[in-house]
């Protein structure tokens, strides 16, 4: 028994911001985003579309490219560090929204590592026979960390004025972090098929919590009272902190080693993949594990240049689009590899 993506979708909100938008609230520029991170552009959502209601618009593609209704699904996996509300999560919001039976709805995070852990569990409750159909979907809507009060129509060109001088400094204050992120969806159908050859081949995910704080949200927990609090917000603590060096360091020496101890576990060469499908938040770390993996570029696809970092849509929508374009093939060996807050990590080895 075997787990098989049968069908993928993406839901991409539809305002287009380009780095050169994002330097008219900030001191920014084209040329340090590009250079930096390989960003171009990166979507935003409207107010009022959550990672939910893009989640939803990726799944209804994802189950119309597999043949699938609703109700041919068993169990529901939704990756998101950024749900509709502090709970619950999103997954009874799309069973409901979507007409799902009630079935079971697994809401999960591990931030940019969302969607390989989603695939892990969906693969576990194929193959231990749980379930037959699963929808797994990853989503993230970003734009609601970054506090522009009233940045936002300046951004989009809705409003030609200029942002203040406090504002346009207070931009620039977390521009390190606010420039890499954007809002999307990606969402696969996994079904049960009695076939060896192909489907996902082995998972080795990692955790190591020693340094949490290399990147994460300070305030809004829950081991502070109240958990929210105006002197959080004006400490800024709802704002993710990263150390980006470290977590650089990080990215391209644990990702190489997961997708070598997920070959090695299966008894293929690295040689042998056809496309590695890597987390896409900096395209320098995607050139710098390509690199050391001895990897071509033309296995190592990226699409970070439109979309920036998507944390747990990135790895479905650039699956998609591979699959949409035709870059990946039945019988191709292909390998999904990520790493994100947590620190979360690992790789997944999958045969179309
Ligand atoms: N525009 C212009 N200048 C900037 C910007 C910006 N947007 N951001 C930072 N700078 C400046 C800094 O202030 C600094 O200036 P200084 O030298 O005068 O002090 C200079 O640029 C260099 O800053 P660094 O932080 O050293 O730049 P670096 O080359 O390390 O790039 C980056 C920063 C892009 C964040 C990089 O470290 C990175 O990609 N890190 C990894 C991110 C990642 O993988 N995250 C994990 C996934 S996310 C998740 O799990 C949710």
């Amino acid at each position: 028994m075997r787990a098989i993506i049968t069908g993928s979708g993406i839901g991409i909100p539809k305002n287009v911001v380009t780095n050169e938008m994002l330097s008219r609230i900030m001191d920014t520029s084209d040329e340090w985003i590009r250079t930096r991170s390989g960003i171009e552009q990166r979507y935003y959502a409207d107010p009022g579309e959550g990672s939910a209601e893009l989640g939803m618009i990726a799944a209804r593609n994802a189950l119309a490219a597999a043949g699938r209704e609703t109700g041919d699904i068993d169990a529901l996996v939704f990756a998101t560090m950024t749900p509709n509300y502090f709970f619950p999560g999103n997954g009874p919001v799309v069973q409901a929204k979507m007409g799902f039976g009630e079935i079971a709805c697994y809401d999960i995070r591990q931030q940019c590592s969302g969607f390989l852990y989603g695939l892990d569990l969906a693969d576990a409750l194929i193959r231990s026979g749980k379930h037959q159909r699963v929808l797994l979907i990853g989503a993230e809507v970003h734009t609601p960390f970054m506090p522009w009060e009233n940045g936002w129509d300046i951004t989009i060109g809705r409003d030609d004025r200029q942002v203040t001088p406090e504002e346009y400094a207070a931009n620039t204050a977390i521009r390190d972090r606010t420039v890499l992120f954007g809002d999307g969806a990606g969402a696969v159908v996994i079904e049960a098929v009695d076939d060896e050859s192909r489907g996902l081949l082995a998972t080795k995910l990692f955790t190591d919590g020693s340094n949490v704080e290399a990147l994460y949200v300070p305030g809004v927990g829950f081991r502070k009272r109240p958990y929210v609090s105006r002197e959080q917000i004006d400490a800024s603590d709802p704002i993710p902190v990263m150390e980006g060096r470290a977590v650089f360091k990080e990215a391209v020496s644990r990702m190489p080693a997961a997708v070598r101890a997920v070959c090695e576990e299966t008894g293929a060469d690295v040689a042998d993949i056809d496309v590695l499908i890597i987390h896409q938040a900096n395209l320098r770390i995607v050139e710098g594990v390509a690199k050391q993996l001895g990897l071509p570029p033309e296995k190592v696809p990226h699409n970070i240049e439109r979309y920036g970092n998507t944390t747990a849509g990135t790895l479905p929508i650039l699956y998609h689009e591979l699959i949409a374009d035709g870059r990946i093939q039945p019988g191709m060996l292909v390998c999904f590899t990520t790493l994100g807050s947590g620190l979360h990590w690992g790789a997944a080895l999958y045969r179309a």
